[in-house]
């Protein structure tokens, strides 16, 4: 199995003209989108819609009236790390930001989520053409790496979301955090099993990212907190438990896969 990454956002209109038909993606924004997404779909949300724009998930909401009952959908996300104002939109104001701790069993249990962020939906989209698409994060990681195994796919491909033009230090060790996963003998699942070996083959940048989560691992927080998007959050109260919520490792046992309609569902494995 090879695993190739992406480290920065700068590398992922490139996507489109890549042949992806036997590519696993695994797309990480830690912080927060797909964190969010693992964390509303474990709290029984049916699925997530990702999408680029603000105008995009207000045209979802709107074509769907009719076909689905409307409350059903919820609108979720965030511009500057806020939840959208009907400011932004013309007169409606989103029902969700994009904060996990907000994705209770009670806001979104059978509810369709359809969201817009900076950089995590924008990320999502860009991997359409492949075989396989994941959201993964630290809260699902063990998860993730258990069903890539079992996948066995030809290609791994690690996209880090990034944060807005730059690479998000979070991203790239969650990243490097399951290439270590993938590596035979590395880890254990909570059960105390091991995870079944799979001879990878990293490209350089798959082991950068490795390599940064080895020099990391032993204070991950630290590591995380001092980057650039959990100072961000961490500066704003109301959202700064997110941080110490998404560092936490494999407390929601599914994958989190996008289907070919572009929903992404829950799957146990
Ligand atoms: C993003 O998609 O860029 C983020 O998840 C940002 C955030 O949650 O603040």
């Amino acid at each position: 199995m090879k695993i190739d990454a992406i480290l920065t956002p700068a590398e992922l209109p490139a996507l489109a003209q890549r042949d992806l038909r036997e590519t696993l993606c695994v797309v990480f924004d830690v912080l927060r989108a797909t964190s969010t997404f693992v964390t509303a779909l474990h709290n029984g949300a049916k699925a997530i819609i990702p999408v680029g724009e603000i105008s995009e998930a207000l045209a979802f909401k709107k074509s769907e009236i009719g076909n689905r009952k409307s409350e059903t959908i919820l609108l979720g996300g965030e511009r500057d790390g806020v939840r959208i104002r009907a400011a932004q939109t013309g007169g409606t104001d989103f029902d969700l930001g994009n904060s996990p701790r907000e994705c209770t069993p009670e806001k979104v249990r059978g509810k369709m989520i359809v969201s817009t962020t900076t950089n995590g939906t924008r990320a999502l989209r860009a991997c359409v053409g492949a075989k396989t698409v994941l959201a993964g994060s630290f809260l699902n990681l063990a998860t993730t790496a258990e069903s890539i195994k079992r996948f066995q796919p030809t290609e791994v491909l690690l996209v880090c979301a990034g944060t807005r033009e730059n690479r998000a230090d979070e991203d790239v060790l969650a990243a490097g955090a399951l290439c270590e996963l993938l590596e035979v003998g590395s880890s254990r699942r909570n059960d105390g099993t091991a995870h079944r070996a799979v001879p990878t083959k990293k490209s350089e940048s798959a082991e950068i990212a490795r390599q940064f989560y080895a020099q990391a691992k032993s204070d991950l927080a630290a590591a995380v907190c001092n980057a650039t998007n959990a100072r961000r959050l961490l500066a704003i109260p109301e959202l700064r438990d997110d941080v110490v919520f998404c560092l936490q490792r494999d407390v929601f046992p599914l994958i989190a896969k996008m289907e070919a309609d572009g929903a992404i569902r829950w799957q146990a494995v």
